[in-house]
Parts: C-alpha cells; sequence; structure tokens
C-alpha cells in the first residue's frame, strides 16, 4: 500500500484517532434492531436535537440514509428533480430507479450552486395521466461534485415556499453539512428546517470510520426503519459505530474550519502557479476542483504525476482534479502537496499548441 504524504482523495479516508477508538471500545450496546443499543439511540436523538427534527435513524452509508428519504417521498412512476451533478443521481448508482421506481429529472449548475429558479421551473405535480408528477426537490449542501458549495439559505427558503404549497417534498443530502455550517455560520437547524427529510454523513469530514443519520419526523423514521432493514441495514450491537459518531460531534466539528483554510491557502497557491485552473473565493469549503482546462495537463496525468510524488487526488472529469482536505491532512502535508502541485502547475503553464 502506497504510504501517502498528502492523501487528497477523499474525506471519506480518515481513520478513527486513538480518542475515537477509546470511546468505540467503551461504548454500551444492545441489539439495536430491536432498538436497544442505548449509544445508537443517544447518537439519533443528539443529531435530531441539532437538526431540530423529531426523529433520527442511523445508517451504515450516506446513500442508504438518501436512499431511505427518496423513497418516503416518492412513489413508483414519480419523480425527483436534483441538479445534475448531485450524489443522488450521478454516484448511488441508480438506486432511486432500481430499489423504489423513481425516475429523476435534473437542471444544470455551475459548481453545483441553488438557483431557486431552476427546480421551480422543472416542477410538474397535478397534471394530470401524461406527465409523470413531481414529488421531491433533492439539494446537496455542501455540494461535493461542485467543489464544497454552500447553498445559500436565501435558496433554500425561496424552493421551500415554492414547493410546499403544492405539496411537493424536500430532501437535503447533507453528507457535509457541518462543513456547510462551518463556513457559512448558518445553525444546522435552519438549513434543516426547510426539509422534510435530512441525511449527514459522520464518515467523512467529522472523521468516524462509518455512519449516517437519517432525520425526519417520527412517522417518517419508523417507516424508514423498515426500509432500512428490507435494504439489509438493520444491525446489532452497532454503538461501537455510534460512539465513534458522537465522540466525532464533541470533537470535530469546529475543527473543519482548518480543513477549509487549508483547502483555501491551496487554491491560492494553485491559482498563482496556473491562472484560470481555480477562482479561490469559489472554494468555500474542504474541496478544491482545479480546472485542467488551460494547463496542459490532462486530470489523469495530473493526477498521475502527483502520485509519483505521494500525492493523491482524484480525476473527476474531463478537466477537473478533485483534492479534498480532511482530517489526517495537516499543515505539513498541505504545505507538500502545495509544492508538489504548483510545480507541475508550472511545469506546463498553457494549453499545447
Ligand atoms: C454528497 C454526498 N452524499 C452522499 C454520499 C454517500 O455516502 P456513502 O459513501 O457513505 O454512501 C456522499 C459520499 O461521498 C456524498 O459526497
Amino acid at each position: 500500500m502506497t504510504t501517502w504524504r498528502a492523501d487528497l482523495l477523499s474525506d471519506t479516508l480518515t481513520r478513527p484517532t486513538p480518542a475515537m477508538r477509546q470511546a468505540m471500545a467503551h461504548a454500551e450496546v444492545g441489539d439495536d434492531v430491536f432498538g436497544e443499543d442505548p449509544t445508537v439511540r443517544a447518537l439519533e436523538e443528539r443529531v435530531a436535537g441539532l437538526l431540530g427534527h423529531e426523529a433520527g435513524l442511523f445508517t451504515p452509508t450516506g446513500s442508504m440514509a438518501n436512499q431511505l428519504g427518496l423513497r418516503l417521498h416518492v412513489r413508483p412512476g414519480e419523480e425527483l428533480v436534483c441538479d445534475s451533478l448531485a450524489h443522488v443521481v450521478r454516484a448511488e448508482l441508480g438506486a432511486a430507479a432500481v430499489f423504489s421506481g423513481i425516475s429523476s429529472r435534473t437542471w444544470t449548475a455551475p459548481r453545483g450552486l441553488l438557483d431557486p429558479a431552476d427546480p421551480i421551473a422543472l416542477l410538474q405535480n397535478g397534471v394530470g395521466p401524461y406527465q409523470v408528477c413531481t414529488a421531491l426537490v433533492v439539494v446537496e449542501n455542501t455540494h461535493n461534485f461542485g467543489g464544497g458549495t454552500v447553498q445559500p439559505i436565501e435558496a433554500i427558503r425561496a424552493v421551500r415556499a415554492a414547493t410546499q404549497p403544492r405539496g411537493v417534498a424536500m430532501h437535503l443530502d447533507g453528507a457535509r453539512l457541518w462543513n456547510a455550517h462551518i463556513a457559512s455560520g448558518v445553525a444546522l437547524a435552519e438549513y434543516a428546517a426547510h426539509v422534510d427529510t435530512v441525511s449527514v454523513c459522520l464518515s467523512k469530514g467529522l472523521g468516524a470510520p462509518v455512519g449516517s443519520v437519517l432525520l425526519g419526523s417520527a412517522d417518517a423514521m419508523a417507516q424508514a426503519r423498515i426500509w432500512r432493514k428490507r435494504y439489509g441495514g438493520g444491525m446489532r450491537q452497532v454503538g461501537i459505530l455510534a460512539a465513534a459518531g458522537l465522540h466525532a460531534l464533541d470533537h470535530h466539528v469546529d475543527r473543519l474550519a482548518d480543513d477549509h483554510a487549508r483547502a483555501r491557502r491551496a487554491a491560492e497557491a494553485f491559482a498563482e502557479a496556473a491562472p484560470g485552473c481555480i477562482d479561490p473565493a469559489t472554494v468555500q469549503t474542504n474541496i478544491v476542483m482545479l480546472s485542467t482546462a488551460a494547463t496542459g495537463w490532462t486530470p489523469a496525468d495530473l493526477v498521475a504525476a502527483a502520485s509519483a510524488q505521494g500525492v493523491r487526488g482524484y480525476a473527476a472529469g474531463p478537466a477537473l482534479v478533485r483534492l479534498v482536505w480532511h482530517l489526517d491532512v495537516d499543515d505539513e502535508a498541505t504545505a507538500y502537496a502545495i509544492d508538489v502541485l504548483t510545480a507541475l502547475l508550472r511545469e506546463r503553464p498553457g494549453p499545447q499548441l
């Protein structure tokens, strides 16, 4: 296995800290399928409280939390709408269609940034027997493939104002809602107040090894609990994992600001080395989406050249390299990644003619 000097592939890579392992080792547990794991219950209640929803449901993955949320709102043959880069349509392997018979329509959003006019223009419900009925709008915050974009709270409010009177539900994919909260100062509960269900991940920037929580009404979570079991996601003495989540909530939320500052520092250096490859002002959180268009590099070649020097990134598209900061990338690793990548970017400073 390669030892990376700066592993910027994803914020899912973090390993539990010694203190987190201690918390896991000492967790009180019970059988969670019977609702008897006290640590899982504590986690669900804590996250529900933080987000201002009635109840929570612990799931093994963010994808499962999202998919449970989607199926609560959309009947087979109905549709959800979301932006074309959203994780639910791009990276969950068609699960909404496969498991729930949901069709999807998308709008285009540069950087994944929500413009309320886009979902509103797509809504079609109560349109009779010819057109697919829109049952759900999905918003992702922060936006992963958009480059860690924080969604403006006013935009979320505006979508809610248009959808609620029409009986169209909203689900928030808040895998990185913690990052949005730290970057914007908007309360978690304020983001979550405008949606029917929200999923949050503990295993990304927060550094837990496993786990997400779905939040919503008590009735909705009771339904989701049944479907979680049907999907094979009923877990037993899983307080061991929930303890990691509780530890992360205690110790790893405020420190996300460090990841954001390091990502911004790197983006500033990249912009200086290769003007046009990134606008540092767009780096709001822990993700840097580098455009290789004007650099002469293909994403695959740039990623390979950086890898050879111990810096790992992800070729995220025809002209995009994604770099993600997290708990296991400190100032020293950031400085090293900046040195390596700025040197490579300078090596081929313009398009090859
Ligand atoms: C925005 C977003 N939602 C959901 C997920 C799914 O999480 P998991 O990998 O735990 O299924 C991810 C994972 O990267 C994500 O970035």
